[in-house]
């Protein structure tokens, strides 16, 4: 089945949910590792129950961006992923990881609008009445690689940031979850190739 990585920075809610998704084996994707930027991020200890793998590679600790950039890089490629999942990262990733790893992120708004940190403050902010979540194929770009899926979320009054995100993030699990499930079992095309997830005991089956 397919090897993910997933990245994240503090609940990891929507890591657990592809936790869960992985123990049925016809679901086609298993998570070989958990990486942070963050040694406390919440869903680092869900991960290690599960055991699971993790590795906390801390932004403070690496002169500067392209050098955390590739320490991240490094330790992702341990784990030999046939796929990067970005699940409430919050560091922008770099050449490093994106040049050289599938990798796909997942937002909390319905992208272009709202790229950045603060999606769902923003898009409560400008006053829309639909918002939602989007997943993408990372580029080294923010926010702003190839669309994948979107689903939409409608605003509701007295809404605030904290119980619209809770809302946004309840159609994100279900569309991640789909959506790995989908690119593990199917693959997807780069440059008009056939890229396939996934190994065989030969070995591996991934992009030719
Ligand atoms: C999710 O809503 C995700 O879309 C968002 O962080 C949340 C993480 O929740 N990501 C971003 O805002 C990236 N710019 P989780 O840790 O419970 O999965």
């Amino acid at each position: 089945s397919a090897r993910v990585v997933v990245l994240i920075s503090g609940t990891g809610s929507n890591m657990s949910a592809l936790l869960d998704a992985c123990r049925a084996p016809e679901y086609g994707a298993q998570v070989v590792a958990v990486g942070s930027d963050r040694p406390g991020a919440g869903g680092l200890e869900r991960a290690e129950a599960d055991g699971v793998p993790t590795f906390v590679v801390p932004f403070r600790d690496y002169t500067d961006r392209s050098e955390w950039d590739t320490a991240m890089s490094d330790r992702i490629a341990a784990f030999e992923p046939d796929l990067v999942v970005s699940a409430g990262f919050m560091r922008i990733l770099g050449p490093a990881v994106v040049g050289r790893h599938a990798a796909i992120n997942i937002h909390p708004a319905l992208l272009p609008s709202f790229p950045g940190a603060h999606a769902v403050r923003e898009a409560l902010a400008h006053g829309v009445r639909i918002t939602g979540t989007t997943i993408h194929f990372l580029d080294e770009g923010v926010d702003s690689g190839p669309i994948i899926d979107q689903a939409t979320v409608p605003v509701e009054d007295g809404d605030d940031e904290a119980a619209l995100h809770e809302r946004i993030k309840i159609v994100e699990r279900r569309m991640l979850v789909d959506t790995v499930g989908e690119l593990a079992r199917r693959g997807w095309n780069v440059d008009g190739r056939h890229v396939r997830l996934g190994r065989t005991e030969q070995g591996r089956t991934n992009a030719s």
